[in-house]
């Protein structure tokens, strides 16, 4: 099945012009277009067929590498058989034995899959959930949402009100109430904090700033928190030691909900199945993407405890009536489903969660040993993920990221490149010498950037 022969593609000017490309210098792309024409394993295929190691896994979303037979059987065993199905009012198998998958492999007590068709549809969505509950509770004053600043949570309205990434914003005018801690980027902090490994020991007070917010609006206007457990796209921002558990009891103490976006740390990343495995703090809401299906097929979700679940069960009407106005045509698409199930199946039986935390310290070894390398001014690490931030060109603080990038691509790595930031979140399926000639393709590339 795999694509490993190029395929011819035109890149004139003329034909690259229809495509508005998402997140993308659109008018640099086109002058100097990047064509990937076929994947496998951890390698992409560039149109003149060169071999591109996959630093970023795709983006975050295929760990398990790419053309894995399993997963496309099973998405063409899938559309053969039904292609496609309401999810409003009907059902089909497949959305229910991946609900039952996602159930077993996050935290107890996140037992109710509501299904989406990306990661910022998971987020607007647990974000009504929030609302919609404490309206069902009975307590419908509790609408505001908290984010955190540098926090990613897609690009719908209400992901990027809680979403603390100024140029996402900027342009698109008022958004949905919401207020928002501090980041957690240690060394912003306090430069002594640059080059932590893993989590950082000190910050955990930054979490008792959601005490300040809570008495400015008070709980009973506040219908939920929202955190990557490890903040992905802001260039890899780990949390520090007691963190995220100190959110959690103030959470807990106030009657606000806590919503994990776990749309990067899901399933893999972290060498645990979920961010809130590896941190051992369970949120009440999860949004999870991108590894669920391998990255094969678009497809989201929302995890619900129990308790929210039930609130909507218990206030819905009479029992043919909607609980919950809400939901996509591609809710639980079958084929993205089938993709779903044979992904978490193969992640399961490969041990890829072992296999992520036994490479974990080889991995942060190798990306600290960039430290001293020119223009790095921090690295940060967590599992198989890594950022570094680029001391910035004068006036730019975006270009130097993106020319270490191409000097990259040029060498045969692709790699991720993201305000003042490089990201590296290569495949669970790499081995130790790929990580290596990472790592130095990396170095070099820093060595030659002006
Ligand atoms: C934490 C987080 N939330 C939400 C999203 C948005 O997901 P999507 O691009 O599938 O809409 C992303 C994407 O990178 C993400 O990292």
């Amino acid at each position: 099945m795999n694509q490993t022969t190029p395929q011819l593609t035109r890149t004139d000017a003329a034909w690259l012009d229809a495509h508005w490309m998402p997140f993308t210098g659109n008018r640099e792309f086109k002058a100097h277009p990047r064509m990937l024409v076929a994947a496998e394993g951890i390698y992409y295929t560039d149109a003149e067929g060169k071999k591109i190691l996959d630093g970023l896994s795709g983006l975050w979303c295929t760990g398990l590498g790419h053309g894995r037979r399993e997963i496309v059987e099973a998405i063409s065993r899938q559309a053969a058989t039904i292609d496609y199905a309401p999810s409003f009012q009907y059902g089909h198998p497949a959305s229910f034995a991946l609900a039952n998958k996602i159930k077993e492999l996050t935290p107890d007590g996140l037992d109710y899959v509501f299904f989406t068709t990306s990661g910022s549809d998971a987020v607007e969505t647990a974000l009504k959930i929030a609302r919609a509950y404490w309206r069902a509770r009975g307590q419908g004053t509790k609408t505001r949402l908290i984010g955190r600043e540098k926090g990613y949570h897609g690009v719908n309205f209400g992901g990027i009100s809680v979403g603390g990434l100024g140029p996402n914003r900027k342009a698109f005018g008022q958004g949905v109430e919401a207020a928002h801690l501090p980041h957690t980027q240690m060394a912003q902090h306090d430069k002594a904090h640059a080059f932590t490994r893993g989590m950082p020991q000190r910050g955990a007070e930054l979490a008792d700033e959601l005490l300040k917010l809570i008495a400015l609006h008070d709980a009973s206007n506040i219908a939920a928190v929202i955190v990557e457990p490890f903040a992905g796209s802001a260039g890899v921002v780990i949390p520090p030691a007691g963190y995220l558990q100190r959110l959690r009891e103030i959470c807990t103490a106030n009657n606000i909900l806590l919503i994990f976006d776990e749309v990067i740390t899901g399933f893999g990343r972290c060498g645990a199945y979920t961010g809130a495995a590896a941190f051992g703090v369970t949120p009440d809401l999860m949004t999870i993407a991108k590894q669920v299906t391998n990255g094969t097929q678009p497809l989201g979700a929302v995890v619900a405890k129990k308790d929210i679940y039930d609130a909507f069960m218990a206030t819905g009407g009479p029992e043919y009536m909607v609980e919950l106005f809400h939901g996509y045509t591609y809710s639980a698409h079958p084929i993205a489903c089938a993709a779903g199930v044979a992904a978490l199946d193969l992640l399961v039986q490969e041990k890829a969660i072992e296999r992520v935390a036994g490479l974990a310290p080889y991995f942060e070894n190798a990306i600290h040993s960039l430290k001293g390398a020119k223009h790095v001014t921090d690295i940060r690490n967590f599992g198989l993920a890594a950022g570094r931030t680029l001391a910035p060109a004068p006036g730019e603080p975006a270009r130097r990221p993106f020319e270490v990038a191409m000097k990259c691509l040029a060498s045969g790595l692709y790699a991720r490149y993201g305000g003042d930031t490089i990201q590296i979140a290569p495949p669970f399926i790499i081995e130790k010498p790929e990580i290596d000639r990472l790592v130095s393709i990396l170095g070099d590339a820093l060595d030659a950037t002006a």
